[in-house]
């Protein structure tokens, strides 16, 4: 699993647009998976716009959805069939003949079910995007749903439906029904491209990457697969960097006057956060994702957390606002919080979860480049509205 830190919505659809040209480019028949939400759009737009000025043809490319409500117009707005007219397909020029999406208003769902399945088998994806639910359901695949159900009917929960209340005039308009490819369908794809938004996703982001590997988080199911890229905003991917805050902290302290290069490789890559005050400092490492750099890297922690007690205790405090949710969640359905390692341990319970995940995680950051440590001290705090 790699994982991909980026400034904001536009940077993500750049970055996650990396992903599509690469398979595009060498494979002009490729079948794509397309998903729906707030989340790709910057993507989508992207796409359209790199088309508009001569970029990727879609002329070959075969699309399949992931999920579509049942018993809503596909002509009307709030359909997932007509999401992807208005805002990719009537901007490219892939063939309408060549989309497919299931059809919530097929007369009979299993039928369109078992037609969308075998649909997918005999056309697997060469790339597959995904969003996240704050549940943790990829596609419509809902917390405890069983990963070897094919394409079904998926019940939805009262935080998805709440969540895509906004296409609808009512929240009680929203369907409780829709139709949806299966996690095990999903990760047929070659490659599988997830992307991320927002605070409201550190949580499922978090449980997908570090909690329980269990069907709770239907996301979790990710872990087995081979080729995963993982695109995510600062705040999405905030509770997978608590600890690393406060070393970065305390880093950022001890160096303050010490150039950003004089920091290690790990953390001349990585970018400052900016959540917080506490986070604009840090010279962020997502090592929770990467076993060899949690190796690399301990003593600089472990002289940062002891060189800067004050920065600690600071940055304590914001452990505690931010991550109230997590302990719950985890002291409920993982280790008992007090189990909950602390700096250097954490990173050693990271690699085992990733060892045991059988998969190697590596983090990425666009924005190093573009903004150095030193530059973002004391900057405020900075949010993603969609
Ligand atoms: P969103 O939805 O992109 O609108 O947040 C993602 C999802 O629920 O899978």
């Amino acid at each position: 699993m790699r994982i991909a830190i980026v400034k904001n919505a536009k940077e993500l659809g750049e970055r996650a647009f990396v992903e599509i040209k690469k398979v595009i480019s060498e494979k002009p028949d490729a079948v794509i998976g397309f998903a729906t939400g707030a989340t790709p759009v910057a993507l989508y737009e992207k796409m359209a716009d790199d088309h508009k000025h001569g970029g990727l043809s879609y002329k070959q490319v075969k699309a399949f959805n992931l999920d579509e409500y049942v018993g809503v117009d596909p002509n009307g707005k709030a359909s997932f069939k007509r999401f992807m007219a208005d805002t990719l397909f009537s901007k490219i020029d892939i063939d309408p003949a060549n989309t497919d999406i299931p059809n919530g208003m097929a007369q009979d769902l299993e039928a369109e079910c078992a037609r969308y399945s075998a649909a997918i088998k005999e056309n697997p994806a060469d790339l597959q995007i995904l969003g996240i639910g704050e549940n943790g359901h990829i596609a419509f695949n809902e917390p405890y749903t069983k990963p070897d159900e094919p394409t079904h009917i998926a019940l939805l929960t009262a935080s998805t439906r709440a969540a895509n209340a906004s296409a609808f005039k009512d929240p009680s308009l929203v369907p409780q029904y829709a139709l949806t490819m299966g996690i095990n369908e999903i990760l047929t794809a070659k490659r599988i491209l997830l992307l991320a938004l927002g605070e409201r996703k550190a949580q499922a982001i978090y449980d997908m990457i570090m909690g329980r590997d269990d069907t709770s988080c239907p996301a979790t199911a990710l872990r087995k697969h081979p080729d995963v890229t993982v695109v995510l905003d600062r705040e999405a991917a905030s509770l997978l960097t608590i600890k690393e805050w406060e070393k970065g902290s305390a880093q950022a302290e001890e160096s303050a006057e010490a150039p950003a290069t004089e920091q290690t490789e790990e953390a001349e890559q990585t970018p400052v956060a900016e959540q917080t005050e506490e986070a604009e400092q840090t010279p962020v490492a997502e090592q929770p994702a990467e076993t060899e750099q949690a190796e690399e890297q301990p003593e600089v922690r472990e002289e940062a957390a002891e060189s800067a007690p004050e920065a600690e205790a600071e940055t304590e405090e914001q452990v505690e606002e931010t991550s109230a949710p997590v302990e719950e969640e985890v002291a409920e359905s993982g280790p008992p919080t007090d189990e909950v390692p602390t700096y250097p341990e954490e990173q050693e319970e990271v690699a085992a979860t990733y060892e045991d995940a059988g998969e190697e995680a590596e983090v990425e950051d666009l924005t190093v480049q573009e903004e150095p440590a030193q530059e973002n001290r004391g900057k405020k705090k900075k949010k993603h509205r969609r």
